[in-house]
């Protein structure tokens, strides 16, 4: 048993600790897709993602200082969640890349507003960026929702730093 809580163990709260733990708290794998002012597609692997709020809907995610999507994001205000279904690990992994153009792999259609909706996610929520605040190395992004897809199906999952699938094939 790993314990990180006397003085004497605190050295050990350290990145890697902070990830182990983290890793022990399944999430489901979103993609969060945006555009620049251009209207050119970006977008990263995230699952520091949460509904926030029903009245007005809401949802929250929080991105790297560092991602490259970021000031395109900051820029259009815009972001698409697109939940990924299990076996969509392929685009987990592309998303989760530095690849200067990560649209050019699968299939993937645009809202009315130009954001990206990535083919086969289980569902997308559409947002319109309605607060900023700063989290430490990352931005705390809060999006209202303009639009729900739901295509239904199993989403991917990630725990313990892999990808998962409830339903094994
Ligand atoms: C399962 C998983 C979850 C991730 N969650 C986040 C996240 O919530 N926020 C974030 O900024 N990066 C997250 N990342 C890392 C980004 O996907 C990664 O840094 C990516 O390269 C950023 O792309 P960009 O720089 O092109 O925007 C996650 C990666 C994986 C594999």
């Amino acid at each position: 048993m790993i314990t990180a809580t006397d003085p004497e163990s605190t050295r050990m709260l350290d990145a890697d600790l902070f990830r182990t733990v983290a890793g022990y708290w399944p999430t489901g794998v979103a993609v969060i897709t945006t555009v620049d002012a251009d209207g050119r597609p970006y977008g990263l692997t995230a699952n520091a993602v949460t509904s926030l709020s029903i009245k007005p809907l809401q949802y929250l995610i929080c991105v790297d200082l560092r991602a490259t999507s970021l000031p395109a994001l900051l820029e259009s205000r815009l972001f698409c969640l697109n939940f990924l279904a299990d076996g969509q690990e392929d685009v987990a992994q592309i998303f989760a890349s530095k690849k200067e153009y990560k649209f050019g792999e699968f299939g993937w259609s645009r809202l009315p507003n130009a954001l990206p909706v990535i083919d086969g996610n289980v569902a997308h929520i559409g947002c319109e960026v309605v607060a900023v605040h700063d989290g430490g190395d990352h931005k705390i992004i809060v999006g209202g929702v303009t639009h729900i897809g739901i295509t239904g199906g199993d989403p991917l999952v990630y725990f313990k730093g892999a990808f998962h699938r409830i339903t094994q094939p």
